[in-house]
């Protein structure tokens, strides 16, 4: 397989830290674009610089490229996650406004009906926030903002992280025992 991994200015950069090991660690071929504010977060957050998080990609796109491999649609993959999602790069996608390697990759999914995951993080949603996502789901795209489920009665933080980095995966068909499913 062949994912996308977008990180833009959102916060829980964890997450997307979660989401590359586990890929890496299924070796599936990751193709990773980080927004500015996606940099600056990833190192706010946890302490990871830019060279670190290139590292733990496949391959490594700046989001000033535009004419990178996957702003193409004839570049095939299996799809594309963007974590952690903020609101501005999720107002762009919704209206289409590709001006960005990180935003263009994501129309280029929603044209190619491709796999296209989204983890949206603000509180609380405005509005603008509510119609985007609600417009995004209705072409498809999946909404998965990171909230944790506490009913397998998670120990710690990383339990949460791989709560939601498995449940994402499964949105991209990716098998994984990542997580603990109720009832088995
Ligand atoms: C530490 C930090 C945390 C942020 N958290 C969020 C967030 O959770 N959701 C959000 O929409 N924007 C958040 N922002 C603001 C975005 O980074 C900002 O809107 C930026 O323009 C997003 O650009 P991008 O989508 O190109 O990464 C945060 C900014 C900082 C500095």
């Amino acid at each position: 397989m062949k994912i996308i991994v977008g990180i833009s200015g959102g916060s829980g950069a964890i997450y997307a830290l979660g989401i590359l090991k586990a890929l890496k660690d299924l070796n599936i071929e990751t193709h990773l674009v980080v927004s500015t504010m996606g940099e600056y977060v990833v190192n706010h957050e946890c302490g990871v610089n830019l060279e670190e998080l290139k590292e733990m990609a496949d391959c490594f796109y700046e989001n000033y490229d535009l004419a990178a491999a996957i702003s193409s649609g004839s570049f095939k993959t299996d799809g594309m996650i963007i974590a952690p999602c903020s609101m501005k790069t999720l107002a762009a996608i919704a209206h289409g406004y590709s001006d960005s390697l990180l935003t263009r990759a994501a129309d280029v999914c929603i044209k190619d009906k491709r796999r296209l995951v989204l983890l949206p993080r603000e509180t609380p949603l405005s509005s603008i926030h509510l119609e985007n996502m609600l417009k995004l789901s209705n072409l498809g795209v999946t909404i998965m903002p990171p909230t944790p489920g506490f009913y397998n009665h998670p120990q710690d933080l990383s339990d949460i992280v791989s709560s939601i980095v498995g449940r994402s995966l499964d949105q991209l068909n990716v098998e994984h025992d990542l997580i603990k499913r109720w009832g088995e």
